[in-house]
């Protein structure tokens, strides 16, 4: 599928952004292991997080959909039952190393196979520590990539000190540490995104925070049984809010009675300035650093991503596609091993743009796009399923302003300087 993008008129818009990704894939997790029935809302019905639903429906778990974004998970107490054949991870990374670590405490064998993209992409980081945890688990693609073969074994609780700061990583062993005898801590570079912790204790597992910032879980612990809202991805809202850049944005948190906050981000655009991302800021914010470029080439002056030599091994090389698809529309940029260095403002123009099979390059340029002159199109944009099913739809009404007027709730809204108000028709 190809996506085409024209330029914007003036923005005023109301959005809500489907479910967490992140969030998504963790919950479906622990409501499967609980000790009764859970109904997810606010799930997001992406074709990532549909591969973690379908991967425990292989595993012996009732799932229904009554509708697209709500899950009825019968939870079975832990017990997974052997799969009928190899388990299909798409191209979601975070299915297969979750998984990993979820099968790695089974007494069966599973396999876990990806697409292209995903058989290209690291393993060993979750094969090594698990593998300290007494799993049998081989990564069977060259250079400890996909397939993996997963033989569960007796699990032990071990002090693991990440060298990469990953909340996959965190994730896949907080996940076999619930079926490991003792306690499990993972000690991190720098602390990530703390989803599957806040989860754990939303769904009443025992986890402790450490004091130098390692987070514990216990083993042996049966999650109880709770309903839950996945609040709304800011990863995907992000594609709409180019933020910290000198946009007024403003935050109201409506709760975090379940842990995790969500909430209303109201943006005011006005002309942007570069910034600088790296060090401990790269892993919280690892997934908005395309959206974060295409902000940095339409900002005044420099924006300087480093330290996020992560990016090179995500769905693609999202350095090298960055820099190469910024400099198709006219920006100027410069390829560091770690980062980029991108010299706005830009005056962008439309151009043909590859996706590069990579759901989040193909957003962030679809939104170059409204901010560029003439017309751009987003090739191979299907991968957009991945993590923002109905992102086209949003899209169409940033530039077609009759139909902005139709939308609901609020999330963000955002004003390219100057441009035209468009009036009600
Ligand atoms: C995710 C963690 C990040 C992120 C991915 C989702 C997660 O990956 O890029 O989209 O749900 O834990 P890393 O842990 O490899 O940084």
């Amino acid at each position: 599928m190809e996506l085409r993008v024209k330029r914007a008129p003036r923005i005023d818009i109301e959005i809500t952004v489907p479910g967490d990704k992140s969030i998504s894939h963790r919950a479906v997790i622990i409501a499967a292991l609980s000790n009764g029935v859970c109904v997810l809302n606010g799930f997001l019905p992406s074709e990532d997080c549909m591969h973690t639903v379908n991967a425990l429906r292989a595993l012996g778990i009732q799932i229904e959909q009554p509708e697209r974004d709500t899950l009825v998970v019968h939870g079975k107490r832990r017990v997974l039952t052997p799969p009928k054949k190899e388990i299909d991870c798409g191209n979601s990374g975070t299915t297969m190393r979750l998984l990993a670590g979820l099968l790695a405490g089974q007494t069966f064998e599973s396999r876990l196979v990806g697409d292209s993209g995903l058989s290209r992409r690291p393993m060993d980081r979750v094969v090594a520590p698990l593998r300290k945890m007494g799993a049998h688990i081989l990564a069977e693609g060259p250079e400890q990539t996909p397939p993996l073969c997963v033989r569960g074994g007796s699990l032990h609780g071990i002090h693991y000190r990440s060298p990469i700061a990953s909340s996959q990583v965190k994730g896949a062993l907080l996940f076999a540490g619930l079926f490991a005898k003792g306690k499990t801590t993972v000690v991190e570079p720098s602390i990530t995104r703390s989803h599957t912790e806040l989860l754990f204790n939303y769904f009443l597992v025992r986890t402790a925070k450490n004091g130098d910032g390692s987070i514990s879980v216990f083993g042996d612990q049966v999650p109880e049984s709770r309903d839950f809202t996945i609040p709304g991805d800011i990863s995907s809202a992000a594609f709409w809010i180019l933020l910290r850049m000198g946009a007024q944005v403003r935050e109201a948190v409506e709760g975090v009675d379940q842990l995790e906050p969500h909430g209303i981000v109201e943006v005011t655009g006005i002309p942007l300035k570069g910034t600088v991302i790296q060090g401990k800021e790269v892993p919280q914010v690892i997934d908005e650093l395309p959206i974060l470029a295409v902000a940095g080439a339409l900002a005044n002056g420099t924006t300087i991503i480093r330290h996020a030599e992560e990016l090179r091994i995500k769905e693609t090389d999202r350095i090298a596609a960055i820099a190469h698809n910024l400099r198709v529309m006219g920006a100027k940029v410069a390829e560091m091993n770690d980062g980029l260095e991108i010299h706005g403002p830009a005056a962008l123009h439309g151009a043909r743009v590859a996706s590069f099979g990579d759901h989040r390059i193909a957003m962030a340029f679809a939104v170059a796009g409204l901010f560029a002159e003439g017309e751009t199109i987003i090739q191979d944009a299907d991968c957009i399923r991945e993590s923002y099913p109905g992102f086209e739809t949003v899209l169409e009404q940033f530039t077609n302003p009759k139909r902005m007027q139709i939308s609901t709730p609020v999330i963000g809204s955002l004003s390219p300087a100057r441009a035209e108000r468009v009036e009600e028709a």
